[in-house]
């Protein structure tokens, strides 16, 4: 569909991931050697020598191949499988940059956090980090248990309501790198996509510093489309910084003409499929929460798709 997208599960563009798909591989070996050894004791079963399959029926093989292998192979892996990712959850330690990100049906906001954890920058369905660098995200959700997944970047986990989990991610390289809720939460979870994007460490302190200054300078300047926006009742329900729209029960909408995406990762957002989630999202991505807006002309639609597409 689109850069990034569908991310490949078992290529891993930083250290998290990289950590994750050794497990992903060491785990699928161990599977597989066992898998061959159930086979052959099978074989042996079913052709083999008589002598030889008295020895598969007595005791000590259920004792040794039933009890003891599993066990210690088990636990083998577990304790490994844990100290290889046991760094994916480290906790908060003041240097490095960190986004809360809350899981809502059917789509993510995001807000950059300061040093004191309070919210500086916010944003949805787009997360912009700088590249070789580990980023924290504070996983939370709005409503049910959502699971965030950024294969290339981080493990899975889970957003639970009520809990605030952590979870490391890092890119390596600028790049772009798709994501996708992984746990099933009701209607269109399946269009739920999320899109992180690594820059160069200057160029995204740059733009982070140029959103700090947008977020609390007013917008003075009348741009068509800002009244129809807020008569239309667009406001009630998203925010454009420094504007009267200040809804938060959808989308923030104050970089809408910056992100790739429209609807959450489904749409590649231009012209048109902006004016098209206007005027009846519903039919491009069934029971989302947004109504359709089936009453507004073609040249309104474009008024208000030529106005979000300034949001930058
Ligand atoms: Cu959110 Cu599935």
């Amino acid at each position: 569909m689109f850069e990034g997208w569908p991310p490949p599960i078992l290529d891993p563009a930083g250290p998290y991931a990289g950590s994750v798909t050794l497990l992903s591989w060491i785990l699928f070996a161990m599977g597989a050697v066992v898998l061959l050894v159930v086979l052959a004791a099978l074989y042996v079963a079913l052709f083999g020598r008589r002598s030889l399959q008295e020895k598969l029926g007595g005791k000590s093989v259920i004792w040794v191949g039933g009890i003891a292998f599993p066990l210690v192979v088990l636990t083998a892996l577990l304790v490994y499988g844990l100290s290889l990712t046991s760094h994916l959850s480290d906790d908060i330690r003041g240097d490095e940059l960190r986004v809360r990100i809350t899981g809502e049906m059917w789509w993510w906001r995001v807000a950059y956090l300061d040093e004191g954890g309070n919210a500086v920058i916010h944003d949805a369905n787009e997360l912009h980090i700088p590249a070789g660098e580990p980023v924290v995200l504070e996983l939370e959700s709005g409503d049910v248990i959502h699971s965030f997944w950024v294969p290339r970047l981080s493990g899975k986990l889970d957003m639970i309501p009520g809990r605030r989990n952590l979870m490391r991610i890092q890119a390596d390289a600028p790049g772009t790198f798709g994501g996708q809720c992984a746990e099933f939460c009701g209607g269109p979870h399946a269009l739920m996509g999320f899109t992180v994007i690594a820059h160069p460490p200057e160029r995204f302190a740059q733009m982070m510093q140029a959103r700090r200054m947008r977020e609390t300078a007013p917008q003075t300047a009348t741009i068509p489309g800002a009244r129809l926006f807020q008569d239309a009742g667009c406001a009630a329900c998203h925010r454009i910084a420094g504007t009267a729209a200040n809804g938060l029960a959808g989308p923030d909408l104050t970089y809408m003409g910056a992100r790739g995406s429209v609807g959450a990762g489904i749409l590649q957002n231009h012209r048109g499929t902006l004016m098209g989630w206007i005027g009846n999202s519903q039919a491009i991505k069934p029971n989302n929460r947004m109504p359709p807006y089936t009453m507004l002309s073609s040249d309104q639609l474009t008024e208000l798709a030529q106005y979000l597409e300034a949001q930058k």
